[in-house]
């Protein structure tokens, strides 16, 4: 086992220092800016880095405030190894643990619900909302046991927004110095106010990252999506100099990008507050690393990202809507054109993402360059990855 431990831990050095002059690539300005290095989407020690450097050394986004509405909605967080819980006590702070318990180790809870605390399956420890430990039964023959000593191994939370992002580093940075000028950029929506009204997840095979990366990237419309969306889009705008861990990019849209270019008869209404050019397009950002959303005149469509391999990921998605559109009697009706909407989109960027995957996993796969004006926000990406991994 050793000997293993050592194999690995030389590999991982091997690798970072042979793909160090190409990640440098990635951080010239985005018109001189090369993508990634193929095997930073296929190759399984790679994965295991982004797991050290990026989600166990960064703050990332785990979801809406509104989906832990109650004291005691938790639900689970898993991927590569990770296992976190997400959980709102009883004084309706929202909480993060290890989802381990500190008797010998057990998985404590699956899946997402209501709690009144939380009891391990083994021994029946028992801890409350805020992770500490309640009960231990029979342990007071243990000398010198002290239960103040055994409370969960608890991570710091924030939120901005109304989005919720944990951090597994206790040496991190403040959320608010990593994402800058965030809120700033995305002052003209209700964004804080919007209301989560759908939560679905699915796997694919690719890379976490390239999910993403089609998301936030105008190129690929007219190729991928010629019949269904690629007519509501405009030229974009350029990409926004923006201070903080994410990139955003708006663009005009003709009509509700929410929407089928053949299915626009029926808009929900104009968000409350937006007028000039937010009224008539939609704001793509991506909130490194693992977190997009898309906030136009109507809706929020937001998707989460983790890998699970260097090749599979798992996705969370959630479409939003300001508390004024949802009271409408008809929204449930006019609502389910834009899920629709989202439907076809994934229908048609999966298949292609499981191709590009392929292709990406070819030995003999290159580095590539961007389209400065369709791409910013995968270049601005590669670009602050590059900078994580090297460091
Ligand atoms: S491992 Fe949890 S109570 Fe024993
Ligand atoms: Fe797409």
């Amino acid at each position: 086992m050793e000997s293993q431990n050592t194999d690995n831990i030389s590999n991982a050095k091997k690798i970072n220092e042979t793909l160090d002059v190409s990640l440098a690539k990635c951080l010239l300005p985005i018109d001189q800016a090369w993508s990634l290095p193929p095997e930073c989407y296929s190759n399984p020690h790679i994965t295991a880095l982004e797991v050290t450097n990026i989600f166990q050394n960064q703050w990332f986004c785990v979801g809406r405030v509104d989906q832990l509405a109650s004291a005691g909605d938790y639900t689970c967080i898993d991927f590569s190894g990770l296992a976190i819980i997400l959980v709102r006590d009883n004084n309706l702070n929202y909480r993060a643990f290890a989802n381990t318990c500190r008797h010998r180790g057990a998985r404590l809870l699956d899946g997402s619900g209501r709690i009144g605390g939380i009891r391990c399956p083994f021994h029946s420890w028992t801890y409350r909302l805020d992770g500490s430990l309640a009960g231990a039964p029979h342990m007071e023959a243990a000398t010198d046991f002290c239960k103040s000593e055994f409370s969960l191994m608890s991570y710091k939370v924030d939120e901005c927004l109304g989005f919720l992002f944990v951090c597994l580093s206790r040496h991190g940075q403040d959320l608010g110095n990593m994402l800058g000028d965030f809120s700033a950029t995305h002052s003209p929506w209700p964004i804080e106010t919007l209301v989560s009204k759908r939560l679905r997840s699915f796997e694919v095979d690719c890379n976490w990252k390239i999910f993403i990366e089609v998301f936030n990237e105008y190129y690929h419309l007219p190729f991928v999506h010629p019949n269904s969306i690629d007519d509501v889009y405009l030229a974009p705008n350029p990409s926004d100099f923006v201070n903080g861990a994410f990139a955003s990019q708006f663009g005009a849209t003709e009509g509700t990008g929410g929407l089928l270019q053949t299915n626009q008869q029926k808009p929900l209404p104009l968000m409350p507050g937006l007028s000039g050019k937010e009224a008539a397009g939609v704001r793509y950002s991506w909130v490194f690393p693992n977190m997009t959303f898309a906030i136009g005149i109507d809706a929020m469509w937001v998707y989460y990202a983790y890998p699970l391999t260097s090749d599979r990921c798992i996705v969370y998605q959630t479409a939003c809507f300001p508390p004024e559109t949802i009271e409408y009697d008809d929204f449930d009706d006019r609502v389910a054109a834009y899920y629709h909407r989202l439907d076809a989109a994934l229908a048609e960027d999966i298949p292609a993402l499981i191709n590009q995957q392929k292709g990406l996993s070819n030995p003999d796969a290159q580095q590539g360059r961007f389209q400065p004006l369709l791409e910013p926000n995968v270049a601005r990406f590669a670009g602050w990855y590059a900078a994580q991994m090297r460091s």
